[in-house]
């Protein structure tokens, strides 16, 4: 990137954007979707680019199914509606995200399932172990992490989700994944690392900072990625002077 352009309504855009119970997604139109696997699955392009690499590394497409990606307010909602008739509203709020308040509707989550004759809709199978195991070992390298993980879900607000996996992109899943943050924590995190003085500065390579919403035109040379965070500004990744190309 050369010259950075940013104005306030960037925040809501981006690998980062966090959408949770509290923020919801502000984007409608999700642009340059892709199949997953050749599936009626889709996902934003950059995300299933990855995703199938992964999937590559480890054969994954053998024994994995791609459950649930890309979904519409309209789809969310009737999801939310059909879980609430069969399920009732305790499971519900436990395993689905109200309507505009679905990382689904992101185009950056995927419910990734072990093959099955029958293959649950709502809460896939996802063993720790075989080939689900390798790709959650291989995850954060391609940019995804689990987000929804046991013990964290006082902050997520919702249950323990091994088959759900949310794109951030390289380095943010491997920072998140280094230091067990969700994406609420790590979003918290990154502020206090001021884009201009102080970022955070990972492996050498990168250099990871925070800033803070509003009107920007400024020179981003070795910028590799802006995204907003979906609340209070952006997240700015850049390659450090360190890294040789
Ligand atoms: N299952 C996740 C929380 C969703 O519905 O977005
Ligand atoms: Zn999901």
């Amino acid at each position: 990137m050369s010259r950075i352009y940013l104005t306030k309504d960037g925040i809501y855009k981006g690998n980062l954007i966090l959408v949770n119970e509290d923020i919801l997604i502000h984007e409608n139109a999700i642009p340059g979707l892709k199949a997953v696997n050749g599936s009626d699955i889709t996902l934003r392009y950059t995300a299933a680019l990855h995703l199938e690499t992964a999937m590559t590394e480890i054969n994954g497409w053998s024994e994995i199914t791609p459950v649930s990606g890309y979904r519409s307010l309209a789809e969310q909602q009737k999801i939310w509606d059909d879980s609430l008739n069969e399920s009732g509203m305790e499971f519900t709020e436990k395993y689905v995200a109200k309507p505009a308040h679905s990382e689904h509707q992101t185009g950056l989550a995927i419910d990734l399932g072990v093959t099955r004759q029958h293959i649950d809709f709502i809460r896939p199978e996802f063993p720790n172990d075989g080939i689900c195991g390798k790709f959650k070992a291989i995850a954060a390298k391609y940019g995804f992490i689990l987000r929804y993980p046991l013990g964290k879900e006082h902050i997520t607000k919702i249950a323990y989700e091994p088959w759900h996996f949310r794109y951030v992109g390289a380095p943010h899943a491997e920072i998140i994944e280094k230091n067990a943050f969700v994406l609420e924590e790590y979003i918290e995190y990154i502020k206090q690392f001021t884009y201009w003085t102080e970022p955070l500065v990972f492996r050498n390579e990168y250099e990871i900072s925070y800033l803070a919403a509003g009107n920007y035109s400024f020179d981003g040379e070795d910028i590799i990625d802006v995204s907003g965070n979906n609340r209070d500004g952006f997240i700015i990744t850049k390659r450090s002077g360190n890294y040789e190309r």
